[in-house]
Formats: structure tokens, C-alpha cells, sequence
């Protein structure tokens, strides 16, 4: 579907691949139109397209190799894209696709996260944070989160039960019993966050590709 774009967002993801970060897991050849995240209007249509049509406001991540939102048009496979929910503003729906899609893919496809269950989301204010925070207590979870003391009420707000300042405390030290962590931060804090696990609890970490020499058991 080609679309004509609206809105787009910067992702943390961009600024990875152009710094070649990912390039042993997505092997783009620069110079590339990065951008993973777009809202915008459908302009034309394949002609096996059945959901959608021309005019229609969609919202989408395009797929792995077909990024590069940051343009006027993008051709978008129909499967990478949504209709737009009509109370969102076309700003608003672009910051989301990326975002969301890892914060679902982290808290049910992978932590099958419960209701009673506890979870750790690391540095709660920011861009994942903000929406796992939400979608954790909506799935019925317990949530512990880490950020900065100024950003404590907005995040209790975001639903946080229990809020850590990384900055004057130590979430180690204070936190046991887990079932789930989310890291978007370093190994250090990684390596720091399995005390806080129960046995068998899952530890999930989205800051950089996949290293199976940093394979760790709880
Ligand atoms: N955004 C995505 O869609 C996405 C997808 C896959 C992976 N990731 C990865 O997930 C990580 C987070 O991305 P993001 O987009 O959420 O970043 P972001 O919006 O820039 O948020 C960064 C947050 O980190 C917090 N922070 C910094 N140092 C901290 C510490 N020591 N302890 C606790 N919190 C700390 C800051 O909190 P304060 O402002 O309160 O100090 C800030 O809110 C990155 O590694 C990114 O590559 C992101």
C-alpha cells in the first residue's frame, strides 16, 4: 500500500542502526531513510487489498528491511498496517507503533505476564517505561518502576505502585521476589536486577541485539 505520511517518531532503534549497532542482525546498507514509525493517510492500494482503501487514516511499524518513515510516502505491506483509532491525532498514533508492539511483545508473548504477578520496569518515564507501565497494570500486575525522583508522580499517575529514584536509591537493595524484570538500561543493571528475581522469574532485556554470550540464569 503506498501511503502519504503525517506523523513520524524517533525511535531510540534509528539512532542504533545509524550508529551500526544491529548491523550483524539487520544488515541495511547505508545510506538508508531510517524511521520505523508512521501515521498517515492511504493513497493507493494493491490489488489483492481487501481492509483498506484509499483515504483511509492508517497508523503502522513497517517490517524489518522496509523501514524509512522519515519521507513524504512509504509503500507499507497491508499486513504491517492498522486503521488509526479515530481519538488519537495522527502525532499521537505515529509515536506508538514501534513502542507498543516491543512493550507486547516483552510483557505477553514473552513474560506472559498475570495478574498478581510483580514486575520491574526499569526507567519507568521513558518512551517503553511510560506504556509498559500501563499495559502491566492492565494485564492485573504489581509494578515496581525506577526513574527520576522528579518523575516520581508521573509515574505513580502512570499506575507504578512502587517507585525507586535511581538516582538516591538503590532498587537491588530494596526490591525482592519478582516474577518479571523489563531492562532498556545497561549490563550493569542487568546483572543487578536477576537479585531481585524469584527463582525461575524472567529477566527480559531490550537495550541492544541479542548476545548469547550474555546468557544469564536467575
Ligand atoms: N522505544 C522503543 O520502541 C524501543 C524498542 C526496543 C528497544 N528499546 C530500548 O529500550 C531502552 C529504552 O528506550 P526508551 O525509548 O524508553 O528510552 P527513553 O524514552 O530515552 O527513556 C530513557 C529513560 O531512562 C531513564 N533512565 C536513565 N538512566 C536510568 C537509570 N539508571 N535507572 C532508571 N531509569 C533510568 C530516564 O528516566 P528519568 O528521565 O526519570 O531520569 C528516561 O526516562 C533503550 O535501550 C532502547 O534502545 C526501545
Amino acid at each position: 500500500m503506498l501511503i502519504e505520511i503525517h506523523a513520524t517518531a524517533i525511535n531510540q532503534l534509528d539512532g542504533k542502526i545509524r550508529d551500526g549497532a544491529f548491523k550483524r542482525i539487520l544488515p541495511y546498507e547505508p545510506p538508508l531513510v531510517l524511521g520505523h514509525d508512521l501515521a498517515g493517510t492511504v493513497l493507493a492500494v494493491g490489488a489483492r487489498v481487501r481492509r483498506f482503501k484509499a483515504g483511509d487514516e492508517v497508523y503502522a511499524r513497517p517490517r524489518d528491511g522496509h523501514i524509512g518513515t522519515f519521507a513524504e510516502r512509504i509503500a507499507v505491506d497491508a499486513a504491517d498496517l492498522a486503521l488509526k483509532p479515530t481519538n488519537l491525532s495522527m502525532a499521537e498514533a505515529a509515536s506508538l507503533p514501534l513502542v507498543v508492539l516491543t512493550v507486547w511483545q516483552v510483557l505477553v508473548e514473552r513474560a506472559k505476564l498475570q495478574r498478581g504477578q510483580k514486575i520491574l520496569i526499569h526507567a519507568g518515564s521513558g518512551g517503553v517505561g511510560t506504556l509498559a507501565i500501563q499495559l502491566a497494570k492492565h494485564l492485573g500486575a504489581t509494578v515496581a518502576t525506577t526513574a527520576s525522583g522528579i518523575n516520581a508522580d508521573f509515574v505513580r499517575g502512570l499506575g507504578a505502585d512502587v517507585v525507586i529514584d535511581y538516582k538516591t536509591q538503590d532498587f537491588s537493595e530494596l526490591l525482592s521476589g519478582y516474577d518479571v524484570v523489563l531492562n532498556g538500561l545497561d549490563a550493569k543493571t542487568l546483572e543487578k536486577s536477576l537479585k531481585v528475581l524469584k527463582p525461575g522469574g524472567k529477566l527480559i532485556s531490550i537495550s541492544g541485539p541479542p548476545d548469547p554470550s550474555r546468557r544469564l540464569r536467575a
